[in-house]
C-alpha cells in the first residue's frame, strides 16, 4: 500500500439494493498465474486477472526476475502476458522485492526464490512487515535454502536460495494453502518428489494451475481428513491460457450486504465457486439466506457461477473448525452478519486469523462493540449476540491496513442506526479496488471521511 495519508470513508443507512456486479478476479488464482507464468516456457495468457495493488506487486516481483509480463485491453478486455523463464531461470534481482499488503505473494515468492541460486531482499508495507514468515523458512530452510529474516521471522528478509533444492515430505501444523504452495513451489525445483501433508484440506489452486501448466502433482486424501500433495520436481511447465473467475472472498462483502438491506436482491457474476472456498456461502445458508447459483459451469478447471442473493432473515448457528479452512478469510464478514442474525453466532477455532493482515479477531471483536454489537472471544473462538435492527453505529472503526476488516465494516454501516466509517479505505485496493464503485452502483450511500 502507497504512504500516501489514511484516507477515512463512511457508509450510511441503506434500503433496496438491486443490480447486477461482476466482481474482480480471484486473488489467490490471480498470483499463481502470474508466477506459474514466469516459470513456464512460451506464452502465458491470462484474462480475467485481479488488478489489485497485490497482484501488481506480483507482476512487479516477476518482472524482476527476468520474466516479461505486459498487459493490453484485447476486444474490451485487459489481457495480461506473461513469458516466462522456465522451472529454475529465474535470474537475480538487482533491486529489493516489495511484496505490499500481500502475505500470499510474500509466501509463495519465498518458495521461488529458495529454489533459486542466488540472494534476494523482500519486503512488504507495515501490515505485511508484521507478519510471521517462519512458517515458510522453516520447511524452506530444510530444504536447503538460507534466511536472514527481521527479529521474531519478520520482513525484511533475505533469501539466499539454492539451486539444487532438496525434495522432501513436510507435515506441516496448519492447514495453509500459503504454507503448502511455498514448499510445492521450492520442490518445483528439486530432483526428486516433494510431498506437503497438511492437516485439513486448505485451498487447492496451486495444485490445480500447476496441473493445467503440465506438472505432475497428485493429492491424496487421507481418512483422518489430512491431504497429502506429492509435486515430481523439473518438470517442463509450458505457457498457458488462465481464465481468472471472480474472487468468491470479494463477491463475500456484497453478497453480505444484500442479504442485511431491507428488499435487496443483486446479481453476482461469475463467482469463482472452488468448494474448498465457499464454506461462507454453505454457513450462509445455514443461517436462513436466500443466495441461489445460477449458469453453473466450469472455466479453466474452476467451478463457476452466477449469485442471485436476496434480503433474508438470518439466524444465528454455530460454525465448526472444520470448516475454518474453507472460508479463512470471510470470517470478519460473516461477523457482520452474525451481528444482523437472530440470537448467537458461534465461530469455532479461528486462530489463524490473528496472523492475517491484521489480528482480525481483535480488529472484528474491537470494531463490533464500538458498534454497539456484544462479542466475546474465548480462546480461539468468536461470539457474536445478533440483534437485527439494534446495531447502534456512528463511530469510526479503525482497520489496521487491512482490506477485509475495512469491507466488513462498511457493510455494517449500511444497516445500523448511525453511519458506521473506517479509518482508513486505501487497503481496500489491494484486492477490491472497485468496491466503493460496486456498492455505490447497487445503491449504498458511501462517502469520504469519518462517521460524523
Ligand atoms: C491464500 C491462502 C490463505 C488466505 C489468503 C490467500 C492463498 O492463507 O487467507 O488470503 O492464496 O494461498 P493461509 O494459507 O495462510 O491460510
Amino acid at each position: 500500500m502507497s504512504e500516501s495519508a489514511p484516507e477515512p470513508i463512511a457508509a450510511s443507512p441503506a434500503s433496496g439494493l438491486a443490480g447486477t456486479v461482476r466482481v474482480p478476479g480471484d486473488k489467490s488464482m490471480s498470483h499463481r498465474a502470474l508466477m506459474f507464468g514466469a516459470l513456464a516456457v512460451g506464452e502465458t495468457r491470462i484474462s480475467g486477472l485481479l488488478e489489485g495493488e497485490d497482484v501488481m506487486c506480483t507482476a512487479a516481483a516477476m518482472r524482476a526476475l527476468g520474466a516479461h509480463v505486459q498487459s493490453a485491453v484485447e476486444d474490451g478486455q485487459a489481457v495480461w502476458r506473461v513469458h516466462g523463464r522456465g522451472v529454475g531461470g529465474l535470474i537475480e534481482p538487482d533491486t529489493v522485492i516489495d511484496m505490499g499488503n500481500s502475505g500470499t505473494g510474500a509466501r509463495l515468492l519465498s518458495g521461488l526464490l529458495a529454489s533459486h541460486g542466488f540472494t534476494a531482499v523482500m519486503t512488504g508495507d507495515a501490515s505485511l512487515r508484521s507478519r510471521p514468515m517462519d512458517r515458510v523458512i522453516q520447511p524452506l530452510s530444510e530444504m536447503g535454502a538460507r534466511f536472514e529474516p527481521r527479529a521474531g521471522g519478520r520482513l525484511p528478509m533475505t533469501v539466499i536460495g539454492t539451486a539444487d533444492p532438496i525434495p522432501m515430505e513436510y507435515a506441516s501444523p496448519v492447514a495453509s494453502a500459503q504454507i503448502k504452495s511455498a514448499v510445492l513451489l521450492a520442490g518445483l525445483q528439486a530432483r526428486g518428489a516433494t510431498t506437503v501433508i497438511e492437516p485439513a484440506a486448505s485451498r487447492d489452486h496451486t495444485e490445480r494451475m500447476l496441473r493445467h501448466f503440465g506438472a505432475e502433482v497428485v493429492s491424496e486424501h487421507l481418512d483422518n481428513g489430512a491431504v497429502r500433495v506429492t509435486v515430481t520436481g523439473q518438470p517442463e511447465l509450458t505457457g498457458q491460457t488462465v481464465v481468472v473467475p471472480g474472487d468468491p472472498s470479494s463477491a463475500a462483502f456484497l453478497i453480505v450486504a444484500a442479504l442485511i438491506t431491507p428488499e435487496s436482491e443483486i446479481t453476482l457474476e461469475n463467482v469463482g465457486l472452488n468448494p474448498l472456498r465457499t464454506g461462507l456461502f454453505d454457513t450462509l445458508r445455514e443461517m436462513g439466506a436466500d443466495i441461489a447459483l445460477q449458469n453453473e459451469r466450469e472455466e479453466a478447471g474452476e467451478p463457476v457461477g452466477d449469485l442471485v442473493v436476496r434480503t433474508s432473515a438470518l439466524h444465528g448457528v454455530t460454525v465448526p473448525a472444520e470448516r475454518v479452512p474453507a472460508m479463512i478469510d470471510e470470517f470478519p464478514i460473516l461477523a457482520v452478519a452474525a451481528a444482523c442474525a437472530e440470537g448467537e453466532t458461534k465461530m469455532l477455532g479461528l486462530r489463524e486469523l490473528r496472523v492475517k493482515e491484521s489480528d482480525r479477531l481483535a480488529a472484528m471483536a474491537d470494531g463490533l462493540r464500538a458498534c454497539g454489537v456484544t462479542v466475546a472471544i474465548e480462546g480461539d473462538d468468536l461470539r457474536v449476540a445478533g440483534s437485527p435492527g439494534h446495531v447502534a453505529g456512528g463511530v469510526t472503526v479503525p482497520v489496521h491496513l487491512d482490506h477485509r476488516i475495512a469491507m466488513s465494516f462498511l457493510v455494517l454501516g449500511l444497516v445500523a442506526q448511525a453511519p458506521v466509517a473506517v479509518d482508513d479505505g486505501r487497503a481496500i485496493a489491494t484486492s477490491y479496488p472497485d468496491f466503493v464503485a460496486h456498492m455505490t452502483q447497487l445503491g449504498a450511500r458511501l462517502t469520504a471521511g469519518s462517521a460524523p
